[in-house]
């Protein structure tokens, strides 16, 4: 059985085809068409202009999808067994160009439709091609969220922790802002972090930023005090623009030291079987290398998506798609609303 999905919550429109098989999920095509050009210039995501380039690219990106997976149009009822898509949270505009597609064309084809949370989607970007070991801790990290999630059972998830105000993707971003990177901010942040070597600054003591909630028993998180450290940090500083690399580099670190002591801390509470990564932040690689390290160090099982499945995709839609058509979780097109705001 083969699951179409699609996803439009933000600024990428895409469509994948999956297959599954018992406990993972093999991608027969993937395409993501990306408005982050577009959006450069604004220095953020503009919701009517996003919006409008999904209608645009809606459905030649499926149609691509289709055409990659090698399936005709006329053969669409014999080979994809249902639609997934997402509903939320998102953008409102965004959501709904893909929500009333996939509306439109399970009720045109007849077939299931199934509603995807985006951070779920996130979640399960670590189930394609790899069948991790339930309950998991997932560190789910992007633009919009921040959250620890217990996964007990596939589609169950209980939310221990998240952030009280800046997503951790959401500081990246004002942060590489305020240091003038562009955006998207956290690739750029990384990208400069890299440069920092600690014995070239021996005349200035090194920059300190704090841990925020580090030391707190709690699960949750909390990066606007640490943007406003380095805003103040950067202020204080005539020199700072020749110590780009280590801003950046005390930034991560900071940002990263809290994420991955929290999770560690949180699969020795829950004593899960792994501990997973999700979400844009995902990509990150000091973030991916250090939580292999810790989890390693503390025997745990790690998993983390692909490079190409952390930032937003269908791929991870199709595969939560999979594991609710397995368990028989359809709701019907007329049924189908958009929700900016949904909760996992
Ligand atoms: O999941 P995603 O593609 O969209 C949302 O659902 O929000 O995540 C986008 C976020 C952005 O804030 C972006 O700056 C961040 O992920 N991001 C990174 C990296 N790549 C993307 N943050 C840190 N390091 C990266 N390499
Ligand atoms: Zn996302």
């Amino acid at each position: 059985m083969k699951i179409l999905a699609i996803e439009t919550s933000c600024d990428e429109t895409a469509a994948a085809i999956a297959e599954g098989t018992e406990n993972s999920v093999k991608l027969i095509s993937n395409i993501i068409s990306s408005q982050v050009k577009i959006h450069e210039k604004y220095g953020g995501v503009v919701p009517e202009v996003a919006a409008r380039e999904h209608v645009v690219n809606i459905l030649p990106v499926i149609e691509e999808a289709l055409l990659t997976a090698g399936v005709k149009r006329n053969e669409i009822r014999k080979k994809i067994s249902a639609i997934a898509v997402t509903i939320g949270p998102g953008l409102i505009t965004s959501l709904m160009v893909g929500i009333e597609t996939a509306k439109t064309l399970a009720y045109v084809w007849q077939l299931p439709l199934i509603t995807v949370n985006h951070i779920e989607g996130h979640l399960y970007s670590n189930f394609i091609k790899q069948s991790p070991k339930l309950p998991a801790i997932i560190l789910t990290v992007s633009g919009g969220h921040t959250q620890l999630v217990l996964m007990k059972n596939h589609l169950s998830y209980t939310t221990i922790g998240e952030t009280r105000d800046d997503a951790a993707g959401e500081a990246f971003d004002k942060a590489a802002q305020l240091l003038g990177l562009g955006y998207p901010g956290g690739p750029m942040v990384a990208k400069q972090a890299v440069y920092y070597k600690p014995s070239s600054h021996k005349k200035n003591p090194p920059i300190h930023l704090p841990r925020p909630m580090l030391k707190e028993k709690n699960f949750d998180f909390s990066f606007s005090g640490l943007k406003t450290a380095l805003l103040y940090a950067v202020k204080k500083d005539k020199n700072y623009k020749k110590r780009i690399s280590e801003y950046c580099y005390e930034f991560e670190q900071a940002v990263v030291e809290v994420l991955v002591k929290k999770t560690i801390r949180a699969a020795e509470k829950y004593h899960v079987a792994s501990v997973m990564l999700a979400g844009g932040v995902a990509a990150n690689e000091t973030l991916r290398k250090t939580l292999q390290t810790e989890a390693k160090k503390n025997k745990l099982a790690f998993y983390l998506p692909d490079l190409q499945y952390t930032t937003d995709n269908a791929a991870m839609i199709a595969t939560a798609g999979y594991f609710k058509y397995k368990a028989h979780i359809y709701t019907p097109w007329s049924k189908v609303k958009v929700d900016p705001n949904l909760d996992l």
